[in-house]
């Protein structure tokens, strides 16, 4: 997909869609992906991986719902759908794997989130 991947795998300022808690939480997020590509075989960077997804996406979403924003169905769908991946997976996690998640970290912000900038 298209936007460049960082690396090393840290949040910055091209990432930005002006919602203090909502940069505060994608920074979180690429710290998590970093923890596990850092160590792929934890589980507990795993686990908090998913903690911190869920916790992101559950308040992206309520704040999108607070607004009616009309992008909301397949947004959320895009997250459930990338919950449901990252919660069946396993350590250790092999590249393919953590090259998804980088990926899909990355596309989603500039390709999705950014689209609800300045609407909620
Ligand atoms: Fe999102
Ligand atoms: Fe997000």
């Amino acid at each position: 997909m298209g936007f460049d991947i960082p690396e090393p795998f840290v949040w910055d300022e091209s990432f930005k869609v002006f919602y203090e808690k909502i940069d505060g939480e994608h920074k979180n997020l690429f710290k998590a992906v970093f923890g596990c590509a850092k160590e792929p075989g934890s589980a507990s960077a795993l686990t908090n991986l998913v903690e911190v997804t869920a916790n992101h996406f559950e308040n992206e979403e309520g704040m999108m719902t607070a607004k009616n924003y009309a992008g909301y169905p397949p947004h959320k769908k895009a997250h459930d759908e990338f919950l449901g991946k990252i919660k069946g997976l396993k350590a250790p996690l092999d590249d393919a794997t953590l090259n998804f998640a980088k990926d899909w970290l990355v596309n989603h912000i500039k390709g999705t989130d950014f689209k609800y900038k300045g609407a909620l």
